[in-house]
């Protein structure tokens, strides 16, 4: 079964969720109760990241938990959803990027299940850190819908909450930084753990800092994001249907 992982402003992508019992796990509480949401395509377990209200910043939703209980009500493959600011297609604003690379500035989140003790210790390969299989789907089903669509990009996940500096965000082009969020580490890592084919889709609402050289609108970033919303469930129900 798949399963969509929701992020900022995208809460209400499918209202009409049968909310599943929220449980806690050996990893604590995931952010929201799963919601089975069953459509003409098939069935999609859907959880907000940011709990249902979206009050859960992204350093402290429990990235474990919510990999975990999507596992344990039988997903096998994960589409998520990261709103980010771009930094080489500031152009493409309102567009959504498909990335294929990940870089992981975060620090201070629970990272791994092989945390040693108990849970053991393991080492992942996460040379390419999203399904190649599941990608190339997302893809497609993302040229079925309205917004532009970018095809790759190297995401860098920021600890946030709080946007970049000019300086930072130059310092991310120059490592090679194509979009900038906060909430795809360690999910995809923890996804790859889990052994859930994990691909992500990130809604580009803003120009990363510095680069229009005027500060950035949380208004604007949260109109662009709900524009978005049509094509994001255009897109997911596109994957199920493929
Ligand atoms: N930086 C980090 N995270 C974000 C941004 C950004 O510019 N826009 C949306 N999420």
């Amino acid at each position: 079964m798949m399963a969509l992982i929701a992020g900022t402003g995208l809460e209400a992508l499918f209202p009409a969720g049968e909310n599943l019992p929220q449980k806690s796990n050996a990893w604590g509480d995931p952010s929201a109760a799963l919601q089975r949401v069953i459509t003409q395509q098939g069935e999609l377990l859907v959880l907000n990241r940011h709990g249902d209200d979206g009050e859960i910043p992204p350093h402290r939703v429990n990235y474990r938990a919510n990999i975990a209980a999507l596992r344990d009500a039988g997903a096998t493959s994960v589409l998520s959803i990261n709103t980010v600011g771009s930094i080489t297609s500031p152009d493409r604003v309102g567009s959504l990027c498909v990335p294929h690379q990940v870089i992981d500035l975060t620090w201070g989140r629970e990272a791994t299940f092989f945390d040693g003790g108990q849970t053991g210790r393991k080492h992942i390969d996460l040379t390419w850190p999203f399904d190649a299989g599941l990608r190339e789907r997302v893809l497609s089903a993302g040229e079925q819908c309205g917004a532009g669509l970018v095809h790759q990009g190297v995401y860098v996940c920021m600890q946030g909450p709080r946007l970049e500096t000019a300086a930072e965000i130059d310092y991310l082009k120059w490592m090679g930084g194509d979009i900038v969020g906060m909430t795809l580490m360690p999910e995809a890592a923890l996804a790859r753990e889990a052994g859930l084919a994990y691909a992500a889709v990130c809604p580009m609402v803003n120009a990363a800092a510095g680069i229009m050289g005027v500060p950035i609108s949380i208004e604007d970033i949260e109109t662009t994001a709900s524009e978005l919303m049509p094509c994001l469930k255009q897109l997911t129900t596109h994957l199920l249907a493929g």
